[in-house]
């Protein structure tokens, strides 16, 4: 098995190697990996930050995950965003079709926000989305606790939200 993962900011790249730590195989951000090795795996894990309800990174790798016929596939996403606010039936709707949810493991893992590492358009994209939720007025429950979480870096990951997953993996394999 192999854990993929696109990471901008570390947060992906911490719970993957955590993952594989755990499953005592590699984690490999996806632009260190040729897709033709993908073949050698059984399983395939792969994990990319939420950004703005699509999975980072997911789209460029996909066709190639899904055409390949009987392995087992597993997708994490980390996200700023709470995990009992996280809906993951809309994530799995917004990134994938019928044929391919059918054929997936979905996980959501909480992380934070990590403006430090953030690239300069990330950070353009998060100041116009502050500015609009900040002068928005009655904000709902759900925005005030959005508006909270990405004012500045925090971080929720913990290695114990990675359990599900594995006990997900080694009840397939
Ligand atoms: C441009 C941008 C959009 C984001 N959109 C969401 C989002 O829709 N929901 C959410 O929960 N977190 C969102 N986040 C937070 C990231 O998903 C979170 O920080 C993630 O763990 C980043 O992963 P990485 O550090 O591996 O790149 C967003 C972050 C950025 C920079």
């Amino acid at each position: 098995m192999i854990v993929l993962y696109k990471s901008n900011t570390g947060f992906t790249q911490k719970y993957a190697e955590w993952i594989a730590e755990e499953l005592n195989c590699s984690a490999i951000s996806i632009k260190d990996i040729n897709v033709n090795e993908l073949q050698n795996y059984e399983t395939i894990i792969f994990g990319g930050g939420l950004h703005a309800g699509k999975i980072n990174g997911l789209k460029p790798i996909k066709n190639d995950i899904f055409k390949m016929k009987d392995k087992n596939i597993i997708i994490f996403v980390t996200g700023a965003t709470p995990k009992e606010a996280i809906k993951i039936e809309e994530i799995e709707n917004a990134n994938f079709s019928l044929e391919e949810k059918e054929s997936l493991h979905l996980f959501y893992f909480h992380s934070g926000m990590n403006y430090e590492k953030m690239g300069i358009s990330s950070k353009g994209m998060m100041s116009i989305f502050k500015s609009m939720l900040k002068i928005k007025k009655d904000k709902s429950p759900e925005e005030q606790g959005m508006y909270d979480t990405i004012t500045k870096s925090n971080d929720h990951s913990k290695k114990e939200y990675i359990n599900p997953l594995i006990e997900c993996v080694k009840t397939i394999i």
